[in-house]
């Protein structure tokens, strides 16, 4: 390795653990100047990406992005008036953007099997699903079929959705994304001492929740990687850095306006799940990434993942979404 590329991983490693400098606007600004090159132009004509939660914020940012790539985009919200609005808007502003508009709560089991079943029925192959839909609900409510919300919508539907889009995944062959984030890293499976997947015990703390169901999504990731693999599907996980949105403005105001200045700008979010699955990079054990590198799921000083609760979590998943178990 050249002394350039050394300093460079040394700037990028200094970054990543200040935290600070690494999630907001600063880390990706420098990190630009020596990241891998960007998507060729023209480099999604004739491919169909899925991208859930496209309704605000970065999921929004990245349907553009897909679209300015030359991809059919599949833009999916929870509510019908949302997604017609910013449909219409993306026609305006985007020539020739082609758009189907898709709704379903992906917090409802049997929404996501209705919708998955219709795409797949609509569609000879997918070649991009970005699971990006995101909720940090204050208080514990329960989905349609009884499951706390952070957890049905960031876990038990997309892991349905992926296992029915499954076929159309491989005719691509496709390339699935998981939008964690970085406060996954505060979080193991266990909240506490307490491993009740569902919160049903103790008291209801919606940063934890989400932080919790933020670790779910990557072990959840890096077990579907392991399913299919040889199959060309690729799957990753990623956290987008600190992101001034809509979701962070309502849920996070005091971390909003602490950062304000400094937070990333949602295409900037959306930055890294663009170029994996325009570009479908090599990638290793863990899947994990962040500004278009590879990063640890945890850190030398954080307790390591437990197989036992990893097992007890595929099991959960797979049993509530009568799903077959993952390794
Ligand atoms: N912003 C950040 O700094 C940051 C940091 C780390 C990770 N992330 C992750 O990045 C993703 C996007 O975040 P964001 O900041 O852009 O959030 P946001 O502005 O709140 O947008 C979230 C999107 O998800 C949709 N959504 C929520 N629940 C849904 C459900 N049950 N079914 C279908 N769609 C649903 C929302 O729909 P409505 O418009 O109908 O509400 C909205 O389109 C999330 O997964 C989040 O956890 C963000």
């Amino acid at each position: 390795m050249d002394s350039s590329s050394l300093l460079a991983r040394a700037v990028d490693a200094t970054l990543d653990r200040s935290v600070v400098l690494g999630y907001t606007s600063i880390g990706s600004g420098v990190r630009r100047k020596f990241w891998p090159a960007d998507p060729a132009p023209g480099s999604l004509v004739g491919k169909r990406v899925l991208v859930t939660g496209a309704t605000s914020g970065i999921g929004e940012a990245m349907a553009r992005s897909f679209l300015d790539l030359g991809a059919t985009v599949h833009l999916l919200g929870r509510n019908p008036d949302k997604v017609a609005d910013y449909a219409r808007d993306l026609r305006l502003e985007v020539p020739n953007a082609d758009i189907v508009e898709e709704v379903c709560d992906l917090s409802d089991l049997d929404a996501v099997r209705a919708f998955s079943t219709d795409l797949a029925g609509r569609v000879d192959a997918l070649h991009g699903l970005v699971h990006n839909a995101g909720v940090m609900p204050p208080e514990r409510v329960e989905s349609a079929q009884g499951h706390e919300m952070a957890l049905a919508a960031h876990v038990l539907g997309p892991h349905l959705m992926t296992h029915l889009l499954r076929e159309r995944l491989t005719a691509g062959p496709g390339s699935v994304v998981w939008m964690s984030s970085g406060g996954m890293y505060g979080s193991g499976l266990r909240t506490r001492d307490d491993a009740d997947i569902e919160y049903r015990r103790g008291e209801y703390k919606g940063v934890q929740a989400y932080a919790r169901t933020k670790r779910m999504q990557v072990v959840l990731a890096d077990a579907w990687a392991t399913e299919l693999a040889g199959t060309g599907v690729k799957v990753e996980s990623m956290h987008p850095g600190w992101v001034r949105t809509p979701g962070v403005t309502e849920s996070l105001p005091t971390f909003n306006k602490v950062l304000g200045k400094v937070l990333r700008e949602p295409e900037d979010g959306a930055d890294t799940a663009v170029w994996l699955v325009a570009t479908r990079p090599t990638s290793e054990h863990q899947h994990f990434w962040h500004d278009r590198a590879q990063r640890p799921t945890t850190f030398g000083w954080q307790r390591q993942q437990d197989p036992d609760l990893r097992a007890r979590l595929l099991e959960y998943v797979a049993t509530v979404t009568a799903t077959p178990r993952l390794r």
